[in-house]
């Protein structure tokens, strides 16, 4: 277990589940200039048509001054432009006047970003003294577990994390190794892969020093939260691994750099809060040979609320028909599972 040192930040109480649902979320009335590429259930959600998953973001006056007014605003101008487009083209339809517009798009996007970041601090701080902490592995290891605090979703994997990071870390191998520490630096043998991308990372990245990597394993990140993005690229630089962090809404543009590992950590409820069928554009489109994808079991606050099988049924349709082989990974505190790509069938011969 870690130890809460002087100077850590405590962890945050409130789980890194998906958000409750803010409440005025009603049925709304339909027509305005702004139609999203989808239908709307009967639950208000956008669902994806059939053969046209991705929204091509409507740009008009009406979608430019919410778009504007959004990143203009203190608690949302970190955020990803185009991410704030997209929800934008997503939810401004729904309403009829600006203001309720730009409401809307903010509830969701504290929905699926602010919500997880109450406890992040002074971000150019931590990036500064985690440059100035460039090459010291004690120092950045005590920084790095200071500032996952910082992020609901790392916060809650601190109690846990002698548990869980042995199981990652053979998760990202493809080992069934054991779970003895590994000395910083060392590389674990098997497939040891040479690029790693963490999609909607938040501050996972800073789990690298505990992941037995070597510092040549590509590790791209990518968040929509500028923020974190800043955290983890100077994380990155200063403990010398081979990668970047950027700002990309990993739900509007599609991931096409190929990869031995993809994390899709905790991720999806936050992608599909948006809209509906994106992960599984995302597990389609993937050039990779392993990915691993986790959900939380509790809400953002504390509540159970029967998640663990909610999202386990989520996520077999996530993946139902598609060609992942799927093995559950025993994590504490989150539902976790490894897809490893399935061999493509033999040419059948004539
Ligand atoms: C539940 S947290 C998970 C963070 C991290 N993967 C982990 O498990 O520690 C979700 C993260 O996704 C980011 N996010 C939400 N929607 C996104 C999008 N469309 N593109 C990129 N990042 C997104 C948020 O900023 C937040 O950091």
């Amino acid at each position: 277990m870690i130890p809460i040192r002087r100077g850590m930040r405590r962890p945050v109480r409130r789980s890194a589940g998906i958000p409750a649902r803010t409440a005025g979320d009603p049925p709304t009335p339909p027509g305005t200039p702004l139609r999203p590429t989808g239908s709307r259930s009967r639950t208000g959600e956008t669902v994806p048509v059939e053969d046209a998953p991705s929204i091509p973001v409507v740009r008009n006056d009406a979608h430019d001054r919410v778009v504007t007014e959004v990143l203009a605003a203190r608690h949302f101008r970190h955020l990803s432009p185009d991410l704030v487009a997209r929800v934008t083209t997503i939810e401004a339809p729904k309403v009829r006047r600006h203001n309720e517009a730009v409401a809307r798009v903010k509830r969701k996007l504290h929905q699926i970003a602010n919500a997880y970041t109450p406890a992040l601090h002074a971000p150019r701080d931590a990036a500064d003294a985690l440059r100035s902490a460039a090459g010291d592995e004690d120092a950045l290891r005590t920084l790095a577990i200071s500032l996952m605090y910082g992020h609901a979703s790392t916060a809650e994997r601190l109690p846990v994390h002698d548990l869980i990071t042995p199981r990652l870390r053979e998760a990202i191998h493809g080992t069934s190794g054991s779970d003895g520490p590994i000395n910083p630096g060392e590389r674990v043998d098997a497939e040891t892969p040479a690029r790693i991308l963490d999609l909607a990372c938040g501050l996972n990245p800073l789990m690298i020093p505990w992941l037995g990597l070597p510092r040549t394993c590509r590790y791209d990140a990518y968040d929509a939260d500028s923020r974190l993005v800043s955290i983890v690229q100077a994380f990155l630089e200063a403990w010398g691994q081979a990668g970047s962090a950027t700002v990309r809404d990993i739900g509007g543009q599609d991931t096409t750099e190929t990869a031995d590992v993809v994390l899709l950590l905790k991720a999806v409820p936050c992608l599909e809060q948006v809209r509906v069928g994106t992960s599984r554009r995302i597990l389609e489109t993937l050039n990779a040979n392993r990915v691993i994808v986790t959900y939380p079991v509790q809400s953002l606050g504390g509540n159970d609320r029967g998640m663990r099988a909610t999202y386990r049924q989520a996520f077999d349709n996530l993946v139902a028909g598609l060609p992942w082989h799927v093995a559950e990974l025993r994590l504490p505190d989150e539902l976790g599972y490894l897809l490893t790509r399935k061999a493509p069938p033999a040419p059948v011969s004539q």
